[in-house]
Protein backbone atom coordinates (compact mmCIF):
# COMPACT_ATOMS: atom_id res chain seq x y z
CA UNK A 1 0.00 0.00 0.00
CA UNK A 2 1.46 3.40 -0.93
CA UNK A 3 0.96 6.40 1.82
CA UNK A 4 2.81 9.74 2.19
CA UNK A 5 5.84 8.00 3.89
CA UNK A 6 6.68 5.49 1.19
CA UNK A 7 5.39 7.97 -1.39
CA UNK A 8 8.54 10.35 -0.02
CA UNK A 9 11.00 8.83 -2.48
CA UNK A 10 14.04 11.19 -1.75
CA UNK A 11 13.44 10.47 2.14
CA UNK A 12 15.47 6.53 2.63
CA UNK A 13 13.78 3.53 4.23
CA UNK A 14 16.41 4.13 7.07
CA UNK A 15 14.75 7.76 7.47
CA UNK A 16 11.68 6.66 7.64
CA UNK A 17 11.97 4.13 9.92
CA UNK A 18 13.66 6.89 12.08
CA UNK A 19 10.78 9.13 11.91
CA UNK A 20 8.88 6.24 12.51
CA UNK A 21 11.01 5.90 15.33
CA UNK A 22 10.40 9.43 16.24
CA UNK A 23 6.57 9.56 16.16
CA UNK A 24 6.27 5.98 18.41
CA UNK A 25 8.66 7.77 21.20
CA UNK A 26 6.78 10.79 21.08
CA UNK A 27 3.17 8.94 21.24
CA UNK A 28 4.55 6.93 24.36
CA UNK A 29 6.25 9.93 26.35
CA UNK A 30 3.07 12.18 25.98
CA UNK A 31 0.80 9.53 26.77
CA UNK A 32 2.73 8.69 29.68
CA UNK A 33 3.38 12.46 31.01
CA UNK A 34 -0.20 12.71 30.71
CA UNK A 35 -0.65 10.36 33.10
CA UNK A 36 1.56 11.83 35.26
CA UNK A 37 -0.22 14.99 34.96
CA UNK A 38 -3.20 14.02 35.80
CA UNK A 39 -1.72 11.86 39.18
CA UNK A 40 -0.36 15.64 39.88
CA UNK A 41 -3.72 17.38 39.33
CA UNK A 42 -5.15 13.99 40.94
CA UNK A 43 -2.97 14.62 44.36
CA UNK A 44 -4.11 18.33 44.26
CA UNK A 45 -7.58 17.74 44.16
CA UNK A 46 -6.96 14.59 47.00
CA UNK A 47 -8.67 12.00 44.75
CA UNK A 48 -4.94 10.92 45.52
CA UNK A 49 -2.31 10.70 48.49
CA UNK A 50 1.38 11.22 46.56
CA UNK A 51 3.75 11.83 49.64
CA UNK A 52 5.17 15.73 48.75
CA UNK A 53 8.50 14.38 47.88
CA UNK A 54 6.71 12.05 45.51
CA UNK A 55 4.74 14.74 44.02
CA UNK A 56 8.29 17.18 43.19
CA UNK A 57 8.94 13.66 41.64
CA UNK A 58 6.54 13.47 39.14
CA UNK A 59 6.52 17.48 38.72
CA UNK A 60 9.99 17.41 37.35
CA UNK A 61 9.41 14.02 35.31
CA UNK A 62 5.89 15.70 33.62
CA UNK A 63 7.60 19.04 32.99
CA UNK A 64 10.84 17.69 31.55
CA UNK A 65 9.35 14.98 29.70
CA UNK A 66 6.88 17.17 27.71
CA UNK A 67 9.30 19.74 27.21
CA UNK A 68 11.78 17.42 25.82
CA UNK A 69 9.32 15.61 23.80
CA UNK A 70 7.41 18.67 22.38
CA UNK A 71 11.33 19.35 21.03
CA UNK A 72 11.58 16.08 19.51
CA UNK A 73 8.10 15.65 18.32
CA UNK A 74 8.68 19.05 16.77
CA UNK A 75 12.25 18.61 15.16
CA UNK A 76 10.28 15.44 13.35
CA UNK A 77 7.70 17.71 11.51
CA UNK A 78 10.84 20.18 10.36
CA UNK A 79 13.10 17.21 9.60
CA UNK A 80 10.01 15.37 7.06
CA UNK A 81 9.41 18.20 5.49
CA UNK A 82 12.52 20.59 5.41
CA UNK A 83 14.15 17.23 3.82
CA UNK A 84 12.04 18.07 1.16
CA UNK A 85 13.90 20.98 0.02
CA UNK A 86 17.36 20.21 0.99
CA UNK A 87 19.67 17.30 1.30
CA UNK A 88 19.58 15.86 5.29
CA UNK A 89 21.93 13.69 7.34
CA UNK A 90 19.95 10.42 7.96
CA UNK A 91 22.78 9.81 10.44
CA UNK A 92 22.90 13.05 12.47
CA UNK A 93 18.67 12.30 12.72
CA UNK A 94 19.02 8.95 14.30
CA UNK A 95 22.23 10.50 16.53
CA UNK A 96 19.27 12.91 17.74
CA UNK A 97 17.33 9.83 19.02
CA UNK A 98 19.86 8.38 20.47
CA UNK A 99 21.24 11.19 22.49
CA UNK A 100 17.66 12.43 23.63
CA UNK A 101 17.06 8.40 24.22
CA UNK A 102 20.00 8.30 26.62
CA UNK A 103 19.30 11.33 28.48
CA UNK A 104 15.76 10.40 29.34
CA UNK A 105 17.34 7.51 30.72
CA UNK A 106 19.80 9.45 32.95
CA UNK A 107 16.78 11.96 34.04
CA UNK A 108 14.60 8.88 34.66
CA UNK A 109 17.74 7.34 37.07
CA UNK A 110 17.75 10.88 38.28
CA UNK A 111 14.28 10.92 39.41
CA UNK A 112 13.06 7.48 40.28
CA UNK A 113 16.54 6.04 41.80
CA UNK A 114 18.27 9.42 43.23
CA UNK A 115 14.73 11.22 43.67
CA UNK A 116 15.90 14.68 42.30
CA UNK A 117 12.84 16.30 42.44
CA UNK A 118 13.77 20.25 42.09
CA UNK A 119 11.23 21.04 38.96
CA UNK A 120 12.45 20.58 35.39
CA UNK A 121 14.46 23.93 35.25
CA UNK A 122 16.86 23.15 37.90
CA UNK A 123 16.99 26.29 38.89
CA UNK A 124 20.62 27.11 40.72
CA UNK A 125 20.83 26.08 43.60
CA UNK A 126 17.90 23.85 44.42
CA UNK A 127 19.61 21.13 42.78
CA UNK A 128 22.18 21.16 45.13
CA UNK A 129 19.93 21.89 48.32
CA UNK A 130 18.08 19.15 48.46
CA UNK A 131 17.92 18.93 52.68
CA UNK A 132 19.05 15.33 52.21
CA UNK A 133 15.98 14.65 49.31
CA UNK A 134 18.23 13.68 46.75
CA UNK A 135 22.02 13.38 46.24
CA UNK A 136 24.58 15.38 44.56
CA UNK A 137 24.63 12.16 42.29
CA UNK A 138 20.94 12.47 41.34
CA UNK A 139 21.33 16.57 40.78
CA UNK A 140 24.75 15.71 38.32
CA UNK A 141 22.59 12.85 36.80
CA UNK A 142 19.63 15.26 35.75
CA UNK A 143 21.97 18.07 34.66
CA UNK A 144 23.84 15.60 32.44
CA UNK A 145 20.82 13.80 31.10
CA UNK A 146 19.49 17.44 30.00
CA UNK A 147 22.97 17.80 28.34
CA UNK A 148 22.61 14.88 26.36
CA UNK A 149 19.63 15.89 24.88
CA UNK A 150 20.61 18.96 24.13
CA UNK A 151 24.14 17.84 22.81
CA UNK A 152 21.74 15.89 20.20
CA UNK A 153 19.64 18.53 19.11
CA UNK A 154 22.82 21.07 18.54
CA UNK A 155 24.10 18.31 16.02
CA UNK A 156 20.68 18.33 14.46
CA UNK A 157 20.30 22.01 13.97
CA UNK A 158 24.31 21.92 12.87
CA UNK A 159 23.24 19.79 10.14
CA UNK A 160 19.96 21.79 8.94
CA UNK A 161 22.27 24.78 9.25
CA UNK A 162 24.80 23.19 6.91
CA UNK A 163 21.79 22.11 4.46
CA UNK A 164 20.13 25.43 4.23
CA UNK A 165 23.63 27.40 3.70
CA UNK A 166 24.61 24.48 0.96
CA UNK A 167 20.91 24.68 -0.66
CA UNK A 168 20.07 28.30 -0.53
CA UNK A 169 23.45 29.96 -0.32
CA UNK A 170 22.83 31.10 3.39
CA UNK A 171 20.90 31.88 6.71
CA UNK A 172 19.75 34.95 5.25
CA UNK A 173 18.68 33.78 1.87
CA UNK A 174 16.79 31.26 3.73
CA UNK A 175 14.98 33.77 5.95
CA UNK A 176 14.12 35.15 2.33
CA UNK A 177 15.97 38.54 2.50
CA UNK A 178 16.95 38.45 -1.14
CA UNK A 179 13.22 38.63 -1.24
CA UNK A 180 12.26 41.06 1.63
CA UNK A 181 14.78 43.68 1.50
CA UNK A 182 15.53 42.97 -2.61
CA UNK A 183 13.46 42.72 -5.69
CA UNK A 184 13.67 38.96 -6.06
CA UNK A 185 10.52 36.47 -6.79
CA UNK A 186 12.45 33.34 -5.81
CA UNK A 187 10.44 33.32 -2.72
CA UNK A 188 12.08 30.32 -0.52
CA UNK A 189 9.20 27.64 0.74
CA UNK A 190 7.30 28.21 4.12
CA UNK A 191 9.32 24.78 5.52
CA UNK A 192 12.99 26.51 4.85
CA UNK A 193 11.97 30.32 6.36
CA UNK A 194 10.70 28.40 9.59
CA UNK A 195 13.74 25.64 9.51
CA UNK A 196 15.91 28.80 9.63
CA UNK A 197 14.33 30.70 11.88
CA UNK A 198 14.37 27.66 14.05
CA UNK A 199 18.02 26.92 13.83
CA UNK A 200 19.31 30.31 14.58
CA UNK A 201 17.11 30.98 17.94
CA UNK A 202 17.65 27.25 19.00
CA UNK A 203 21.41 27.20 18.33
CA UNK A 204 21.45 29.93 20.81
CA UNK A 205 18.89 28.75 23.40
CA UNK A 206 20.70 25.64 23.41
CA UNK A 207 24.09 27.05 23.91
CA UNK A 208 22.71 29.12 26.56
CA UNK A 209 21.70 25.87 28.18
CA UNK A 210 24.36 23.79 27.62
CA UNK A 211 27.09 26.99 29.61
CA UNK A 212 24.17 26.39 32.40
CA UNK A 213 24.47 23.14 32.68
CA UNK A 214 27.69 22.27 32.81
CA UNK A 215 28.07 25.47 35.49
CA UNK A 216 25.60 23.99 37.63
CA UNK A 217 27.66 20.42 37.06
CA UNK A 218 31.37 22.10 37.84
CA UNK A 219 28.99 23.74 41.10
CA UNK A 220 27.69 20.42 42.41
CA UNK A 221 30.91 18.49 42.43
CA UNK A 222 32.90 21.10 43.11
CA UNK A 223 30.44 23.58 45.79
CA UNK A 224 33.62 25.81 45.83
CA UNK A 225 33.17 27.06 42.67
CA UNK A 226 30.00 29.85 43.48
CA UNK A 227 28.37 31.19 39.99
CA UNK A 228 26.20 34.66 40.10
CA UNK A 229 22.88 33.19 40.71
CA UNK A 230 21.00 36.00 38.79
CA UNK A 231 23.23 35.08 36.09
CA UNK A 232 22.35 31.46 36.01
CA UNK A 233 18.96 31.83 36.48
CA UNK A 234 18.86 34.29 33.81
CA UNK A 235 20.68 31.66 30.89
CA UNK A 236 18.37 29.18 32.63
CA UNK A 237 14.92 30.68 31.22
CA UNK A 238 16.87 32.14 28.17
CA UNK A 239 17.05 28.44 27.23
CA UNK A 240 14.26 27.38 28.40
CA UNK A 241 11.94 29.92 26.50
CA UNK A 242 13.77 29.86 23.34
CA UNK A 243 13.39 26.17 23.26
CA UNK A 244 9.35 25.52 24.21
CA UNK A 245 8.92 28.44 21.81
CA UNK A 246 11.16 26.60 18.60
CA UNK A 247 9.28 23.68 19.47
CA UNK A 248 6.23 25.14 18.74
CA UNK A 249 7.96 27.22 15.41
CA UNK A 250 9.24 23.36 14.21
CA UNK A 251 5.72 22.07 14.32
CA UNK A 252 3.66 25.21 12.77
CA UNK A 253 5.83 23.53 9.55
CA UNK A 254 3.02 21.01 9.57
CA UNK A 255 -0.03 23.41 8.98
CA UNK A 256 1.86 25.12 6.07
CA UNK A 257 2.37 22.06 4.44
CA UNK A 258 -0.47 19.89 5.02
CA UNK A 259 -3.53 22.11 5.33
CA UNK A 260 -2.83 23.37 1.47
CA UNK A 261 -3.21 19.71 0.79
CA UNK A 262 -6.17 19.32 2.16
CA UNK A 263 -7.60 22.70 0.84
CA UNK A 264 -6.31 22.16 -2.63
CA UNK A 265 -4.76 25.58 -2.04
CA UNK A 266 -1.01 27.02 -1.93
CA UNK A 267 0.48 28.03 1.43
CA UNK A 268 1.73 31.56 -0.08
CA UNK A 269 5.17 32.65 0.79
CA UNK A 270 5.38 36.92 0.43
CA UNK A 271 6.68 39.57 1.94
CA UNK A 272 4.57 39.84 4.79
CA UNK A 273 5.29 35.81 5.80
CA UNK A 274 9.35 36.49 5.67
CA UNK A 275 9.03 40.37 7.42
CA UNK A 276 6.93 38.40 10.45
CA UNK A 277 8.95 35.34 10.51
CA UNK A 278 12.09 37.44 10.70
CA UNK A 279 11.05 39.65 12.80
CA UNK A 280 10.23 37.11 15.26
CA UNK A 281 13.59 35.26 14.88
CA UNK A 282 15.03 38.64 17.08
CA UNK A 283 12.08 39.00 19.27
CA UNK A 284 12.04 35.60 20.32
CA UNK A 285 15.45 35.78 21.91
CA UNK A 286 14.61 39.06 23.26
CA UNK A 287 11.83 38.88 25.05
CA UNK A 288 12.67 35.88 27.52
CA UNK A 289 13.16 38.31 30.30
CA UNK A 290 9.24 38.36 31.06
CA UNK A 291 10.72 35.12 32.57
CA UNK A 292 12.18 37.39 35.40
CA UNK A 293 9.80 40.04 36.28
CA UNK A 294 9.78 39.44 39.90
CA UNK A 295 13.95 39.88 39.69
CA UNK A 296 13.85 43.48 40.81
CA UNK A 297 18.16 43.69 40.82
CA UNK A 298 17.71 43.57 37.40
CA UNK A 299 17.83 46.60 34.92
CA UNK A 300 14.97 48.22 34.94
CA UNK A 301 15.40 48.98 31.10
CA UNK A 302 15.75 44.79 30.55
CA UNK A 303 12.04 44.33 32.51
CA UNK A 304 10.36 47.08 30.19
CA UNK A 305 11.70 45.60 27.01
CA UNK A 306 10.35 42.61 28.44
CA UNK A 307 6.93 43.91 28.51
CA UNK A 308 6.83 45.68 25.39
CA UNK A 309 8.52 43.02 23.53
CA UNK A 310 6.23 40.47 24.86
CA UNK A 311 3.41 42.10 23.50
CA UNK A 312 4.26 42.18 19.93
CA UNK A 313 7.00 38.78 19.99
CA UNK A 314 4.75 36.19 19.09
CA UNK A 315 2.09 38.30 17.31
CA UNK A 316 3.74 38.47 13.65
CA UNK A 317 4.12 34.90 12.99
CA UNK A 318 1.01 33.71 15.05
CA UNK A 319 -1.12 36.26 13.03
CA UNK A 320 0.15 35.13 9.63
CA UNK A 321 -0.34 31.68 10.49
CA UNK A 322 -3.41 31.61 11.86
CA UNK A 323 -5.00 34.34 9.61
CA UNK A 324 -3.00 32.34 6.71
CA UNK A 325 -4.81 29.09 7.95
CA UNK A 326 -8.08 30.50 7.79
CA UNK A 327 -7.80 32.39 4.55
CA UNK A 328 -6.95 28.62 3.47
CA UNK A 329 -9.61 26.95 4.93
CA UNK A 330 -12.44 29.58 4.16
CA UNK A 331 -14.67 28.28 1.39
CA UNK A 332 -12.51 25.55 0.20
CA UNK A 333 -14.63 22.68 0.63
CA UNK A 334 -11.76 21.25 2.72
CA UNK A 335 -11.87 17.47 3.36
CA UNK A 336 -12.47 17.10 7.32
CA UNK A 337 -10.54 14.29 8.90
CA UNK A 338 -9.18 13.96 11.92
CA UNK A 339 -5.24 15.44 10.96
CA UNK A 340 -7.38 18.52 9.09
CA UNK A 341 -9.42 18.99 12.31
CA UNK A 342 -6.18 18.52 15.20
CA UNK A 343 -4.06 20.87 12.28
CA UNK A 344 -7.28 23.05 12.60
CA UNK A 345 -7.95 22.86 16.42
CA UNK A 346 -4.03 23.41 16.58
CA UNK A 347 -4.64 27.73 15.57
CA UNK A 348 -7.52 27.76 18.54
CA UNK A 349 -5.09 26.18 20.84
CA UNK A 350 -2.02 28.75 20.06
CA UNK A 351 -3.77 31.80 19.14
CA UNK A 352 -5.90 31.65 22.26
CA UNK A 353 -3.12 30.51 24.67
CA UNK A 354 -0.92 33.33 23.49
CA UNK A 355 -3.42 35.66 24.92
CA UNK A 356 -3.17 34.44 28.96
CA UNK A 357 0.55 34.70 28.21
CA UNK A 358 0.50 38.62 27.11
CA UNK A 359 -1.55 39.49 30.18
CA UNK A 360 1.36 37.47 32.48
CA UNK A 361 3.76 39.65 31.21
CA UNK A 362 2.55 42.23 32.10
CA UNK A 363 4.95 43.89 35.06
CA UNK A 364 2.24 45.23 36.94
CA UNK A 365 0.17 41.70 36.40
CA UNK A 366 3.04 39.20 36.71
CA UNK A 367 3.88 40.89 40.38
CA UNK A 368 0.23 39.03 41.70
CA UNK A 369 0.06 36.21 39.00
CA UNK A 370 3.64 35.21 38.39
CA UNK A 371 3.70 31.94 41.05
CA UNK A 372 0.27 31.13 40.64
CA UNK A 373 -1.35 28.42 38.22
CA UNK A 374 -2.16 31.12 35.97
CA UNK A 375 1.09 30.04 34.33
CA UNK A 376 0.68 26.36 33.95
CA UNK A 377 -3.04 28.02 32.37
CA UNK A 378 -1.36 29.64 29.70
CA UNK A 379 1.84 27.50 28.92
CA UNK A 380 -0.90 24.31 28.76
CA UNK A 381 -3.18 26.03 26.70
CA UNK A 382 -0.60 26.43 23.40
CA UNK A 383 0.95 23.68 24.43
CA UNK A 384 -2.06 21.04 24.99
CA UNK A 385 -4.28 22.59 22.60
CA UNK A 386 -2.02 24.20 20.47
CA UNK A 387 1.04 22.20 19.27
CA UNK A 388 -0.07 18.25 20.63
CA UNK A 389 -2.65 18.74 18.05
CA UNK A 390 -0.20 19.71 15.72
CA UNK A 391 2.32 16.59 16.33
CA UNK A 392 -0.65 14.59 16.07
CA UNK A 393 -2.37 15.92 12.72
CA UNK A 394 1.39 15.56 11.89
CA UNK A 395 1.78 11.92 12.60
CA UNK A 396 -1.88 11.16 11.19
CA UNK A 397 -1.11 12.53 7.82
CA UNK A 398 2.04 11.21 6.70
CA UNK A 399 1.32 7.29 8.09
CA UNK A 400 -1.88 7.61 6.42
CA UNK A 401 -2.62 5.21 3.84
CA UNK A 402 -3.97 6.97 0.54
CA UNK A 403 -6.88 5.06 -0.14
CA UNK A 404 -8.25 6.55 2.94
CA UNK A 405 -10.23 9.42 1.76
CA UNK A 406 -13.53 9.03 3.33
CA UNK A 407 -15.08 11.29 5.30
CA UNK A 408 -14.29 11.76 8.98
CA UNK A 409 -15.92 8.81 11.26
CA UNK A 410 -18.05 9.65 13.43
CA UNK A 411 -15.59 8.33 16.37
CA UNK A 412 -12.74 10.70 15.57
CA UNK A 413 -15.23 13.49 15.86
CA UNK A 414 -15.54 12.11 19.22
CA UNK A 415 -12.15 12.23 19.92
CA UNK A 416 -11.43 15.74 18.47
CA UNK A 417 -14.23 16.89 20.79
CA UNK A 418 -13.24 14.89 23.73
CA UNK A 419 -9.64 16.36 23.39
CA UNK A 420 -11.26 19.88 22.70
CA UNK A 421 -13.57 19.85 25.96
CA UNK A 422 -11.08 18.08 28.16
CA UNK A 423 -8.39 20.49 27.01
CA UNK A 424 -9.92 23.69 27.55
CA UNK A 425 -11.43 22.89 30.63
CA UNK A 426 -8.74 21.90 31.94
CA UNK A 427 -6.86 24.88 30.94
CA UNK A 428 -9.32 27.49 32.04
CA UNK A 429 -9.39 25.58 35.45
CA UNK A 430 -6.17 26.25 35.80
CA UNK A 431 -6.27 29.77 34.69
CA UNK A 432 -9.42 30.24 37.10
CA UNK A 433 -7.21 28.92 40.28
CA UNK A 434 -4.74 31.41 39.09
CA UNK A 435 -6.70 34.68 39.38
CA UNK A 436 -7.84 33.38 42.60
CA UNK A 437 -3.93 33.28 43.50
CA UNK A 438 -3.86 30.00 43.80
CA UNK A 439 0.12 29.13 43.62
CA UNK A 440 1.60 27.07 41.34
CA UNK A 441 3.58 23.37 42.08
CA UNK A 442 1.41 23.10 45.41
CA UNK A 443 1.19 19.30 46.59
CA UNK A 444 -0.76 20.07 49.13
CA UNK A 445 -4.01 22.59 48.08
CA UNK A 446 -6.43 24.27 50.93
CA UNK A 447 -9.77 23.33 50.85
CA UNK A 448 -11.54 26.28 49.12
CA UNK A 449 -9.05 25.40 46.01
CA UNK A 450 -10.41 21.30 45.75
CA UNK A 451 -13.47 22.14 44.02
CA UNK A 452 -11.81 23.54 40.80
CA UNK A 453 -9.19 20.91 41.59
CA UNK A 454 -11.49 17.95 41.23
CA UNK A 455 -13.39 19.03 38.35
CA UNK A 456 -10.32 19.92 36.45
CA UNK A 457 -8.63 16.47 36.90
CA UNK A 458 -12.24 15.17 35.39
CA UNK A 459 -11.34 17.77 32.17
CA UNK A 460 -7.60 15.84 32.40
CA UNK A 461 -9.19 12.12 32.40
CA UNK A 462 -11.79 13.40 29.01
CA UNK A 463 -8.43 14.78 27.50
CA UNK A 464 -6.55 11.21 27.75
CA UNK A 465 -9.68 9.51 26.73
CA UNK A 466 -9.38 11.88 23.28
CA UNK A 467 -5.76 11.73 23.12
CA UNK A 468 -5.85 7.76 23.36
CA UNK A 469 -8.30 7.20 20.54
CA UNK A 470 -6.19 9.07 18.50
CA UNK A 471 -2.94 7.68 19.18
CA UNK A 472 -4.35 4.16 19.07
CA UNK A 473 -5.36 5.19 15.22
CA UNK A 474 -2.10 6.59 14.93
CA UNK A 475 -0.56 3.29 15.94
CA UNK A 476 -2.89 1.01 13.64
CA UNK A 477 -1.40 3.17 10.56
CA UNK A 478 2.20 2.89 11.68
CA UNK A 479 3.28 -0.21 10.74
CA UNK A 480 1.51 -0.14 7.53
CA UNK A 481 4.01 2.51 6.76
CA UNK A 482 7.16 1.58 7.54
C1 LIG B 1 -3.54 15.62 30.27
C2 LIG B 1 -2.62 16.53 30.09
C3 LIG B 1 -1.85 17.23 31.19
C4 LIG B 1 -2.05 17.25 32.54
C5 LIG B 1 -3.15 16.56 33.32
C6 LIG B 1 -1.03 18.10 33.13
C7 LIG B 1 -0.92 18.43 34.48
C8 LIG B 1 0.02 19.26 35.04
C9 LIG B 1 0.05 19.69 36.42
C10 LIG B 1 -0.99 19.31 37.48
C11 LIG B 1 1.13 20.48 36.59
C12 LIG B 1 1.56 21.18 37.88
C13 LIG B 1 0.76 22.46 38.03
C14 LIG B 1 1.21 23.32 39.18
O1 LIG B 1 2.27 23.98 39.06
O2 LIG B 1 0.50 23.40 40.20
C15 LIG B 1 1.80 20.55 35.31
C16 LIG B 1 2.96 21.25 35.07
C17 LIG B 1 3.60 21.29 33.85
N1 LIG B 1 3.16 20.73 32.67
FE1 LIG B 1 1.49 19.66 32.40
N2 LIG B 1 -0.22 18.54 32.12
C18 LIG B 1 -0.67 18.02 30.92
C19 LIG B 1 -0.13 18.25 29.67
C20 LIG B 1 1.04 18.93 29.43
C21 LIG B 1 1.62 19.16 28.14
C22 LIG B 1 0.99 18.69 26.82
C23 LIG B 1 2.77 19.85 28.33
C24 LIG B 1 3.79 20.31 27.32
C25 LIG B 1 3.89 19.88 26.07
C26 LIG B 1 2.94 20.05 29.76
C27 LIG B 1 4.00 20.69 30.36
C28 LIG B 1 4.08 21.02 31.69
C29 LIG B 1 5.17 21.77 32.28
C30 LIG B 1 6.41 22.31 31.54
C31 LIG B 1 4.87 21.94 33.62
C32 LIG B 1 5.68 22.73 34.66
C33 LIG B 1 6.36 21.83 35.64
C34 LIG B 1 7.02 22.70 36.69
O3 LIG B 1 6.40 23.64 37.16
O4 LIG B 1 8.18 22.40 37.00
N3 LIG B 1 1.87 19.48 30.39
N4 LIG B 1 1.10 19.80 34.39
Amino acid sequence: MTNELKKRSDISPTAKKTLLGYMSVVIAVILLMMLLGALLRGTQAEFFGLNWAFFYKIMTLHGAGMVGIAGLGGSAVMWYFLSQHVKLSTGILIANLGFFLAGVLSIIGAVLIGDFGAGWTFLYPLPVHSLGTWGVEAAVAYLAGLLLIGVGFLLLYLDIGRAIIKGYGGLARGLGWHCLFGSSQDYPPASVVASTMVLIVNVTGILAGAVVLIISIVNALYPAFQPDALLVKTLTYFFGHVFINAAIYMAVIGVYEILPVYTKRPWKVNKVFLAAWSFSTLLVLAVFPHHLLMDFNLPTSLLVMAQITSYISGIPVLIVTAYGALILVYKSNIRWDLASGLLFMSMYGWASGVVPAIVDATIKVNVVMHNTQWVPGHFHYYLLIGLVPMLLGFMLYITKPDTEQKPIKSKDVTALFLYLVGGVGFVMSFLYSGQNSVPRRWAQHMEPWLITDQIATVFAGLVIIGFLMIAAKIIVQIPKSG
